[in-house]
């Protein structure tokens, strides 16, 4: 019986003591996996820290990331996050780098009341300003918030395209440069519709390759910002709080439009049709080159960013469009403008 009892104690022992070392050595399994799976996202991002404290740091961050990335994907939603290039940031340091769109209290960037596409009957069932060569590569701002001026570029390059045929790059730092009006503060943001108020006064904007991106405000080379590439002649804002309205500016050219991209979501978005969780508090500004419907019926906003080609669908997001209220998802109609020729 002593024995029986000893050998019955011995066996929940030994039953106890595995199933603690197997889920210790899965947690050790997971954590090794998790490291892993940091070193080879550091690969493929390139990226390296500074020491052991950082990478210890960096690798935490990372692994809360991952696990909120992998409990979202295990739900039901229209989109899938995923472990971008912004995988190692906190949802607070993402915000305070990469968000420079600056809303001022004192609107005065506002546009004529003008809307030259308010009767336009123009509207295809869905339109890709890409395929109609009206969009150049996509580009990368890095950790500069001068995401308006590389809105504000996308749309002009678009109109130019239509209006001259030549698909251009253009220069956003030019802009960031040279646009020194108070609304407008380089790397601390700015309004996509104060860089056009910018081109126009300069009369044009000179390429890409004759005034490189340096992702930081330097002087403005006055030699190069006169060496025009092309010209706009005016812009307009798009009547706010009205996806329809929107509608008709997207279906005939690239628009700028400013939408609230803060949040963790957005931050580690991957592919699909985006729908939030996001707010109205405008922070972000992208430029919206087209819009169609998913194969579930799910109508969406395509927009261009400017986060390089590894963040998101190569450098995309698409955003659900007719959210049945006014300000569109993450307020993508409460803030829209584009460029004349
Ligand atoms: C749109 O149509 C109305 C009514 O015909 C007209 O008054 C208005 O000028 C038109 N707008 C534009 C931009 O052509």
């Amino acid at each position: 019986m002593a024995f029986m009892e000893s050998n019955k104690f011995s066996l929940l022992a030994l039953l106890v003591l595995g199933v603690y070392v197997s889920v210790t050595a899965s947690r050790a399994l997971n954590e090794a996996s998790m490291s892993d799976k940091h070193k080879q996202w550091m690969l493929e991002h390139g990226r390296t820290y500074k020491d052991v404290a950082e990478t210890q740091h960096r690798f935490e961050i990372f692994k809360k990331n991952v696990e909120f990335i992998d409990s979202f994907n295990a739900g039901d939603h229209k989109f899938k996050l995923g472990p971008n290039l912004f995988a190692d940031l906190t949802n607070e340091e993402f915000r305070a780098m990469y968000n420079g769109f600056r809303l001022s209290s004192t609107d005065s960037s506002k546009a004529k009341s003008s809307f030259k596409y308010e009767n336009s009957t123009d509207v295809p069932e869905s339109m890709d300003w890409r395929t109609k060569g009206a969009v150049t590569h996509v580009k990368n701002q890095g950790q500069c918030g001068c995401c308006w001026a590389f809105s504000a570029v996308a749309a002009m390059e678009g109109v130019t395209k239509l209006s001259t045929d030549n698909l251009i790059s253009l220069s956003e730092q030019e802009v960031v440069d040279c646009d020194v009006d108070e609304e407008d503060n380089g790397c601390h943001g700015g309004w996509p519709s104060g860089a056009f108020k910018f081109i126009i006064k300069n009369g044009g904007l000179t390429t890409e390759t004759n005034y490189p991106y340096t992702e930081t405000q330097g002087t403005c080379n006055i030699e190069k910002a006169t060496s025009h590439a092309a010209q706009i002649s005016g812009y307009e804002d798009v009547p706010a709080n009205n996806e329809a309205a929107l509608l008709m500016a997207v279906a005939n050219q690239p628009v700028s439009v400013a939408i609230n991209g803060g949040g963790y979501a957005f931050q580690l978005y991957s592919n699909g049709v985006f729908s939030g969780p996001c707010g109205f508090k405008l922070d972000h500004a992208v430029t919206a080159v087209g819009y169609g419907q998913d194969s579930d019926g799910t109508k969406y906003w395509l927009v261009k960013n400017s986060w390089g080609e590894s963040w998101g669908e190569n450098g995309y997001i698409r955003m659900e469009r007719d959210v049945g209220y006014d300000q569109g998802l993450c307020g993508i109609a409460m803030h829209a403008s584009y460029p004349t020729a």
